[in-house]
This record gives C-alpha cells, sequence and structure tokens, in this order.
C-alpha cells in the first residue's frame, strides 16, 4: 500500500489515463470542502449532534413530522449556500474525457452543479419531496419557499418527506442495480470522502476487487476500506484534485 507522498499523484493521473473503466465512490468528505458537513467524522457532524433514528428514519418522521421537516429544511438552506469545490468540478471535467461512472452517497446536487451529466445518487437527492405514503407515487422539486410540512397534492392523505433514503428504508432497485454493475465491471474503483461504513454503498469497493479491479482511497482519516485498498491518499479530496488536474489537462 502506498501512503501520500510527492509521487502518488502522477501515479493517480497515470492509472486514471490507462483505466479502461472507472467507478468512482464519492461521500460527504466530498463536500466537506464546500462547507457541508459530513455525518460522524467530527464533533460538528450531524450524527455527533442529532439521533439519526429521530431525523433520518420513517419512524422519526412518524413520530413528529414537524421536527424532521425542519431538520432538512434547514440543511436544504446550508446546502443552497454551497458550491461545488475543485473536487466535485475536476471529477466532472474527468467525466467528459475518461470513461468514469460516479456513485454519490451525498444528496447536495454538487456533482450535477459542476456539471456531471450522469450522477447515481444512491441515497437520492434532498431537493426532491416525495409522499411519505408508500401507496402514493407523488415527487415534486422542493420550492425554496415552501418552509413548513406540506400535504401530499395528489393523495391529499399524507405529508412530503425529503426524497432521501432513511435509516432502514431500502435503495431504489434501479440505482442500486446500475452501481452493483459498473462496480464489477470496472478497472480502477475510487473510493472518496467516505468512512465506508454505511451499506450498501460500502461493500462496491468489495465487488470490484473481486473482480479484479486497482481500489484507490483517497480520504485524511483510515476507514475499514482502507486495509483492503491498493493505494491510499491521505490527503482532502479538494487539494488532491488541485494538484491532478493541471497533469490531466
Ligand atoms: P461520513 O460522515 O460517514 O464520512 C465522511 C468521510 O469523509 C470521513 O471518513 C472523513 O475522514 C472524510 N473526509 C472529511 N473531509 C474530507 C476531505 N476534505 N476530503 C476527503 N475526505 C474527507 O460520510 P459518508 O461516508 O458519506 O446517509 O456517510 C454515508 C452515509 O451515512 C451518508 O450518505 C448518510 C449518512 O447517514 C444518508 O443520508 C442516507
Amino acid at each position: 500500500m502506498l501512503n501520500s507522498s510527492e509521487k502518488i499523484i502522477p501515479q493517480l493521473a497515470a492509472q486514471l489515463l490507462s483505466a479502461q473503466r472507472i467507478v468512482v465512490m464519492t461521500g460527504a468528505g466530498v463536500s466537506a470542502e464546500s462547507g457541508i458537513s459530513t455525518f460522524r467524522d467530527s464533533e460538528d457532524s450531524y450524527w455527533s449532534q442529532f439521533d439519526p433514528m429521530t431525523l433520518a428514519s420513517l419512524d422519526g418522521f412518524s413520530d413528529n413530522p414537524q421536527r424532521v421537516w425542519h431538520w432538512y429544511q434547514w440543511r436544504r438552506q446550508q446546502i443552497a449556500l454551497a458550491r461545488p469545490n475543485p473536487a466535485h468540478v475536476g471529477l466532472a471535467h474527468l467525466q467528459r474525457r475518461l470513461p468514469l461512472y460516479l456513485i454519490t452517497q451525498n444528496v447536495d446536487g454538487l456533482h450535477q452543479q459542476a456539471g456531471s451529466q450522469q450522477v447515481c445518487e444512491l441515497h437520492g437527492n434532498i431537493f426532491i419531496n416525495q409522499c411519505v405514503s408508500v401507496s402514493c407515487n407523488y415527487r415534486e422539486q422542493h420550492q425554496d419557499n415552501a418552509s413548513d410540512l406540506i400535504t401530499c397534492p395528489q393523495c391529499q392523505q399524507a405529508y412530503l418527506r425529503p426524497g432521501v433514503v432513511w435509516f432502514g428504508e431500502c435503495l431504489a432497485a434501479e440505482r442500486l442495480e446500475a452501481a452493483d454493475l459498473a462496480s464489477r465491471d470496472c478497472d480502477l474503483f475510487l473510493s472518496m470522502g467516505t468512512s465506508a461504513a454505511v451499506y450498501p454503498a460500502a461493500g462496491f469497493a468489495a465487488l470490484a476487487k473481486q473482480s479484479g479491479a486497482q481500489i484507490i482511497e483517497i480520504n485524511p482519516a483510515a476507514t475499514p476500506l482502507s486495509e483492503h485498498a491498493d493505494w491510499v491518499i491521505r490527503a482532502p479530496v479538494g487539494s488532491v484534485f488541485e494538484r491532478l488536474m493541471p497533469l490531466l489537462s
């Protein structure tokens, strides 16, 4: 396993240019340099301050929809102020040049804002509202001015909830299948800015490894994936992309 060194960024550039099929998996650390909190790696992260079962589960919503809605409204406001950083912009650029499939656990839409056309949003998107009733398929783009709980305009019976995956819920089957297929079929898998702690997202690197792909992790901290990675770059991903992109243009 290589650690962060002067040579590692040129080596990463060479690997990217020679790979046939690349999969990139991003997590909250990729948006950290845009000012959005992560979930579990520091005192400021969301799950260090708030109980995930209260705010990110169907039971929590059923128990107190107002509390959950307002928490997501607060996050939406924070995210709306954020701008893509060099990692988002670099990945969008690489996607235009290289065979790169982008999977994200992030719900903030910053990859798309940076220009990425195809993004597999495994955990949904915070700017979507959807009906909480399983028998109603209503979905809409969130409107900024809607600050209070909204009753579903289609079924008129249940509240709208944010379009993100909550604890205990299944991921959308088509996204899960697409991410699974891409991971099994790649020869280079980059995991960046994720604690690699939440499944099924955390399992895709292992699928890629089983198929013979090189695994590279970019993260300032160790994760359960680190010991299985072929290389680890221990640095913030934005600074890695600031050094990487001039080598690729
Ligand atoms: P976590 O908060 O669990 O992990 C963030 C990771 O990013 C940590 O390993 C940090 O070391 C790393 N990190 C922090 N700053 C970084 C930087 N500048 N560059 C690179 N890495 C950095 O976030 P996720 O792994 O994304 O679920 O969490 C997975 C899921 O758990 C989230 O999608 C969310 C949460 O519950 C849903 O919202 C459904």
